[in-house]
């Protein structure tokens, strides 16, 4: 596995490939992330895991600075599930001037849900993507389903600019608790990621009840706000929405439950298809 931290040096290595495999990440990898790695590999014939952790997608009261930054345990795992390359290029490689062209995505889709509770992130999301997809010269790139609303941003991303890459989302990896795997995980003690598996298992109530009787989603919704509010979280939103564009579902719509919540001050996410 050859780890690059230019985008000339990813030029040089790429000249030898045809049909490049992403995994954008930010690093302090896990089982999820591997996941992608695995899921990236049979699709082209390059397997390149970049890591950066984008400035421009976190809000100034933030976890910027205290992103955990573990670059040689990545490598170290990255290498383990099969990667070919690993780019990791600092600030000044990928923003070597300031990033004054940025991709602002339609507010309807990056200005509810995670867009609402963190302004501009999608923004942020859309721009380093656009460019790590334009560095890699990906011709297929992996994401996880558990940034459903991003994964959906950068499939109307790839399809508003015409980008010859394919997108595939990967099933969320989950602890056997059921809790979602997540770098921002590190940032709770035993204690707290015990009680961090009741933000799934509150989806899995809501689907379940909404299964039972369709016509009770709204009650439904206002009980899991209750439910996570009562154990001490403090929710942004759990709520009910299509998955075709995450609006306010109709009857009969194919449904995707989306929670964000923060626990004793960590901001957790997850989701779940109906
Ligand atoms: P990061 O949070 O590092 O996640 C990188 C990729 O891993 C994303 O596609 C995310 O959805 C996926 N992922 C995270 N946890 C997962 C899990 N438990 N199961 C499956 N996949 C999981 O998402 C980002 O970085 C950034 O926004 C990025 C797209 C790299 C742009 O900066």
């Amino acid at each position: 596995m050859q780890i690059v931290h230019t985008l000339s040096d990813l030029r040089q290595l790429l000249q030898a490939y045809r049909h490049p495999a992403v995994v954008p990440t930010m690093g302090n990898l896990h089982a999820g992330h591997l996941a992608l790695v695995k899921t990236a590999k049979p699709l082209g014939d390059v397997t390149i895991a970049t890591i950066f952790v984008n400035r421009l997608q976190f809000g100034p009261n933030e976890d910027f600075d205290t992103y955990p930054r573990t670059l040689e345990a990545d490598c170290q795992r990255l290498q383990e599930a099969g990667c070919d390359i690993v780019f990791a290029p600092a600030e000044k490689d990928l923003y070597p001037v300031p990033q004054t062209f940025l991709v602002q995505p339609p507010a309807a889709l990056a200005n509810i849900l995670e867009g609402h509770f963190r302004p501009g992130f999608f923004t942020g999301v859309a721009t380093v993507v656009l460019k790590l997809l334009s560095c890699t010269q990906a011709r297929s790139a992996v994401f996880g389903k558990k940034d459903y609303q991003q994964l959906m941003v950068i499939r109307h991303l790839v399809q508003q600019f015409a980008l010859p890459v394919e997108i595939v989302g990967v099933d969320t990896c989950r602890s056997a608790s059921g809790l979602a795997l997540s770098s921002r995980n590190g940032y709770l003690n035993p204690e707290q990621l015990e009680r961090a598996a009741q933000l799934s298992q509150t989806l899995r109530s809501f689907a379940a009840g909404l299964r039972a009787d369709p016509s009770r989603l709204a009650e439904l919704e206002r009980q899991a706000l209750d439910t996570l509010t009562q154990a001490g979280w403090k929710p942004d939103y759990i709520t009910a929405r299509r998955q075709s564009d995450l609006q306010e579902p109709q009857a009969g719509d194919a449904l995707v439950l989306l929670a964000a919540a923060r626990l004793d001050g960590t901001r957790l996410i997850d989701n779940l298809e109906v």
